[in-house]
């Protein structure tokens, strides 16, 4: 099993964070491949608790090797400043590798998400005001500035003089701010060149020949399946690909490379900034799950918007992500509740739908249709093993599995790393 894919199967915050870091003591590498620090994975490791936001999950565990790949956009103030977080706290991040070829988040990138965001109004998407989605569109303009870029100060220069060029007309005209001039960026950008030197690899070729020799790779998405450019509820998304597929573009490692692919899965559903989500709760339910939950972002500090749990979207995500296997977080938090809904399929327009409509208005006007399963009130933290549940608590797994068409192969039922039952090992 030398290559394996985690990511989430939902609109992100599913766990991704928790369920890395649990494989992580198993595993050689951990690599992001897509977004930036628009990520906030939790890993809780004893009383220790850590928010990850650019770096992989894996950098907690002492004998794996985390990689930034060509995939992400990467902030190198906040990468350096949750380094020296992380180094404070006693955690060795010597051997971080980061891609040269991966782009640069700049202050003018994450200006430009604010007004943008601003200028949109009701219209706005909710980003995270990190820059990302400015940062991508550089990229794909052909306009962006490499990792590599910081080496070579002239091409630094030319580079950064092209970027701003437009958006400088953009800031000034269209948003009435100031010009950004590109000797503050360039000084700002020359100030990181050698504290980032020494982590800077060809990760493709490490990758791929650590899979080659048989080492364990694991592939960490961020945000989630229906954040994602190409099959999330676009124009509501993020500007990447979590999707399975991103892992290879965003790591230079080919499809046939990739033992398996899990989508961590919430018991319910949740999502973070703008765009329609249709079992979302606008009553004490959705106020109970967000506070026992504690749904509240890891990156922007915003409540979590909840629901029930989805079917729908689960079985989309087997779909375009090939999942083999889902990783069940957050079943602890459904204790106490006498009946639990889940949304099975919707009513579009009085039609009943079962899977995710491909058109934006339908996906809108999407009403989901709810079984109801039976609740459970005992505490499930301290289980170990799926026949340690109660009753109800493995018919509303088992329920889950069959409508979301890939075996459960570990549960949450907790923060922590020991918190969870592994039905199925992953290695
Ligand atoms: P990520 O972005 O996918 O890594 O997820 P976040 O870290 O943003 O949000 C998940 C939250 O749920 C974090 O606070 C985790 O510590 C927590 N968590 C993860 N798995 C479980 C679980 O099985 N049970 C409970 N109660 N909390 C969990
Ligand atoms: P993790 O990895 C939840 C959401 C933002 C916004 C949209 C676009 O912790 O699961 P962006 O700043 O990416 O341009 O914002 O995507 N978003 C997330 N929501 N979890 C995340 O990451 C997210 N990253 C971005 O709220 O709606
Ligand atoms: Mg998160």
């Amino acid at each position: 099993m030398p290559a394996l894919v985690l990511l989430g199967a939902q609109w992100g915050d599913e766990g991704k964070g928790k369920a890395t870091d649990l494989l992580g003591g198993s595993v050689d590498y951990v690599v992001r491949y897509q977004g930036g620090n628009n990520a906030g994975h939790t890993v809780v490791v004893g009383d220790q608790k850590y928010a990850l936001h650019l770096l992989p999950s894996g950098i907690l565990s002492p004998g794996c090797t985390p990689v930034i790949g060509n995939g992400v956009v990467v902030d190198p103030a906040v990468l350096l400043s949750e380094l020296s977080g992380l180094q404070e706290r006693g955690v060795d991040t010597s051997k971080l590798l980061i891609s040269g070829n991966a782009h640069l988040i700049t202050s003018y990138h994450t200006t430009v998400d604010k007004v943008t965001e601003r200028f949109l109004g009701k219209r706005k998407i909710g980003t995270t005001g990190r820059g990302i989605g400015p940062a991508y569109a550089d990229k794909i303009n052909r306009v962006g500035i490499r990792v590599q870029d910081l080496f070579d100060e002239s091409i630094l220069r030319q580079k950064v003089e092209a970027a701003l060029d437009v958006k400088n007309q953009l800031l000034v005209k269209l948003y009435n701010r100031r010009a950004i001039a590109t000797d503050e960026v360039l000084e700002e950008l020359l100030g990181y060149a050698d504290q980032l030197r020494g982590f800077v690899a060809d990760t493709t070729l490490v990758l791929n020949d650590a899979i080659d020799e048989g080492k364990v790779v694991l592939f960490e998405g961020g945000q989630g399946t229906l954040l994602d450019v190409d099959h999330g509820t676009y124009p509501f998304v993020t500007s990447s690909n979590p999707t399975a597929g991103g892992a290879c573009t965003g790591a230079g490692v080919g499809p046939t490379k990739i033992s398996r692919v899990i989508g961590i899965l919430k018991a319910y559903t949740t999502r973070v900034g703008a765009g329609p989500f249709p079992t979302e709760l606008f009553d004490g339910d959705g106020e109970k799950l967000r506070v026992i939950g504690g749904e509240r972002g890891v990156t922007t500090g915003r409540d979590r918007r909840c629901g029930w749990f989805d079917a729908v979207i689960a079985r989309y995500a087997t779909r375009v992500n090939g999942l083999t296997d889902f990783f069940l977080t957050k079943l602890d938090v459904l204790t106490g509740w006498e009946r639990i809904p889940v949304c099975v399929a919707y009513e579009i327009d009085g039609r009943r739908v079962e899977e995710l409509p491909y058109n934006q208005t339908d996906f809108h006007h999407a009403k989901p249709v709810y079984e109801e399963l039976p609740g459970w009130s005992e505490d499930i933290s301290k289980a170990k093993t799926f026949e340690e549940l109660p009753k109800n608590a493995q018919r509303y797994v088992k329920a889950l599995e069959e409508m979301s068409g890939a075996p459960i192969s570990a549960i949450g039922v907790g923060p922590g790393r020991t918190e969870t039952i592994e039905i199925n090992s992953f290695l």
